[in-house]
């Protein structure tokens, strides 16, 4: 069908070429799961997303949630290692009101770096038969950061409500605790990511169609694991990588000191994730359901590592234009901060995943197949805190 359709591409006119191109990326998108099960189960939410584009047909978005609230009226004191994280996290709150908010930030000055410039790199663009004159990349790469940090802002959404769900749902009461702290820093994220893009950058991007199907996905699962999975690991994973990759490129102070927070707390996040999981994996799940969440995290790992295509920037920029959406892909894919961008991101996320023990050898073949065995043996989360991360990113930097 793809051959059919690249022979009569050049007969549409742009606008209809695009449409397909869009089609085919959703038939593309199910068709790399080679999962059936996990298909079946991401069925709905990519309907939502994808076809229905629900992330942007209006201001808001209902999601059916299901899960059950689990109290317990004894209040025990059920798991030391996460008592203890609440104890750092309580010591570890910040005010976002009092962040350096009068530095003034031009995006469009060349001094300062907020995404690195080869993220969308001219001479990438060039051999793809895409011209971008060199007086527009400042203004490319402006929107290709409020882009990146509008995609940060609404995770940092699913994940307020993804952390109130599994406060709600968590067994140990000590989680309970601590998932208290989580919702309030992710209301902080919330609150800097969006003051941040409405008072700097002066753009905000709506949902990715992908991050949309992922937090759905989560947010109506039943299965309180799976929601730990989904954004504890899974967002939050990534999302730790992609905030290590812009606090260490960047040069703009306020943004730094605003990632820099924000890394602190998600480490924490993480942490949690891993604590919470890896018991339940090892000790309550059948085979059956363990190779069942082995199989939905890769396929989601393979998504998000790579699906994020900036496309709504490509809409502003080119939409319905000779530049396909298929050259963009291809641009996004293979400038240089992009598949640094995407490297930093799977070091965050592959050794967690391994951690909690969802990466058995039944699995890996297909982690390696698709370039992501060079992961397994890095760091996890309750290796390495928040302050570690960012001193060895500052570190990296300053070599
Ligand atoms: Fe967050
Ligand atoms: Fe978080």
């Amino acid at each position: 069908m793809f051959a059919q359709i690249d022979r009569i591409r050049p007969l549409l006119s742009p606008m209809v070429q695009n449409r397909v191109d869009e089609m085919l990326d959703v038939v593309d998108i199910m068709t790399e799961m080679k999962n059936p099960r996990v298909l079946r189960s991401m069925a709905p939410s990519a309907m939502r997303g994808l076809l229905l584009k629900s992330g942007k047909r209006g201001e808001v978005s209902e999601m059916p949630a299901n899960h059950q609230a689990h109290f317990n009226w004894n209040y025990p004191h059920d798991h030391p290692q996460m008592h203890a994280l609440y104890e750092r996290a309580k010591l570890g709150q910040w005010n976002g009101s009092s962040l350096a908010w009068s530095t003034p930030v031009d995006p469009l000055d060349p001094r300062v770096t907020l995404a690195p410039l080869d993220m969308i790199d001219l001479k990438v663009a060039k051999k793809l038969g895409i011209t971008i004159k060199t007086a527009d990349h400042p203004k490319m790469m402006h929107d290709l950061s409020s882009w990146l940090l509008s995609q940060f802002l609404h995770g940092e959404q699913g994940a307020l409500m993804a952390a109130a769900q599994v406060t709600e749902s968590v067994q140990f009461f000590d989680g309970k605790l601590y998932g208290a702290t989580q919702v309030m820093d992710e209301g902080r994220h919330v609150e800097v990511f969006h003051r941040y893009l409405s008072e700097k950058l002066g753009k905000m991007y709506p949902i990715n169609d992908n991050l949309f199907v992922i937090i759905d996905a989560l947010m109506t699962d039943s299965r309180w694991d799976m929601k730990f999975l989904g954004m504890q690991i899974m967002v939050e994973g990534v999302a730790l990588g992609a905030f290590s990759f812009l606090y260490q490129s960047s040069t703009e102070p306020l943004l730094k000191e605003l990632l820099k927070y924000v890394i602190q707390d998600e480490a924490r996040h993480v942490h949690y994730g891993v604590l919470a999981l890896k018991e339940h994996i090892a000790d309550n799940l059948s085979p059956k359901e363990r190779d069942e969440r082995e199989d939905w995290a890769y396929e989601v790992a393979l998504l998000m590592r790579n699906r994020f295509m900036a496309y709504e920037v490509y809409e502003d920029w080119y939409g319905g234009t000779r530049v396909t959406r298929d050259q963009w892909r291809q641009l996004v894919t293979n400038s240089p901060g992009m598949l640094r961008f995407r490297h930093t991101m799977m070091t965050r996320l592959v050794p967690n995943i391994r951690d909690i023990g969802l990466l058995t050898q039944r699995i890996r073949p297909y982690y390696v197949k698709s370039g992501m065995g060079q992961y397994f043996g890095g760091l996890a989360a309750p290796e390495l805190t928040g302050e570690q991360m960012i001193a060895e990113l500052d570190q990296s930097r300053m070599a």
